[in-house]
């Protein structure tokens, strides 16, 4: 297994993270925001994102998972789900990296019957070319090709998440 050199810098994505808060901060500005982390993968963005977000909000968190190995299961299985009502709250579902867009989809349409007063969605990473389910993103931070990547919370199998940056991932042959 290969880790290369990073394909998004520490830099980079400090800087696209407070882009990011900043735009958040303006629209949500007396809302009642929940941020609602999409563990395990989003829980670095989550808590960097978080703390450069000046409005005030409460978290809560969804543990999911849905993806085996390098290829997607194409089945979500929730495992911790919010606990906050949800039906005054403006909520932002903050996800770590979007592919084929099932898992959102499935989190997004699960969320929207529980009637919250609005739902929107931020990805750190976007990988568009690999969509297959078609769901409306709100925030992204960075759209990339179709590679696997690890790093800044992101995993192969549940192994690299502690890499400060972001790196390309492939498998020794
Ligand atoms: P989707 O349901 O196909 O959109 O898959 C989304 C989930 O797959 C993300 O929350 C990640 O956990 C995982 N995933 C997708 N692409 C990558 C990747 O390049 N590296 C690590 N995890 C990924
Ligand atoms: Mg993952």
């Amino acid at each position: 297994m290969v880790v290369g050199k990073p394909f998004l810098t520490v830099e980079q994505i400090q800087h696209k993270v407070a882009e990011l808060a900043n735009r958040i901060s303006s629209d949500y500005e007396g809302k009642n925001l929940l941020a609602v982390g999409i563990l395990k993968g989003a829980f670095i963005f989550f808590s960097d994102i978080v703390r450069l977000i000046k409005t005030p909000l409460m978290v809560d968190f969804i543990i999911a998972s849905s993806y085996m190995k390098t290829d997607s299961a194409g089945e979500v299985k929730i495992h911790y789900d919010i606990r906050e009502d949800v039906s005054d709250k403006d909520v932002l579902l903050i996800e770590d990296i979007v592919d084929t867009g099932i898992t959102l989809n499935y989190m997004r349409e699960r969320l929207l019957m529980q009637g919250p007063k609005s739902l929107k969605i931020c990805t750190f990473l976007d990988k568009k070319g690999r969509r297959e389910v078609d769901v409306p993103i709100d925030y992204v931070g960075y759209e990339i090709p179709n590679e696997f990547v690890v790093g800044y919370g992101l995993d192969y199998d549940n192994k690299f998440r502690n890499l400060p940056y972001i790196s390309v991932f492939k498998k020794r042959t």
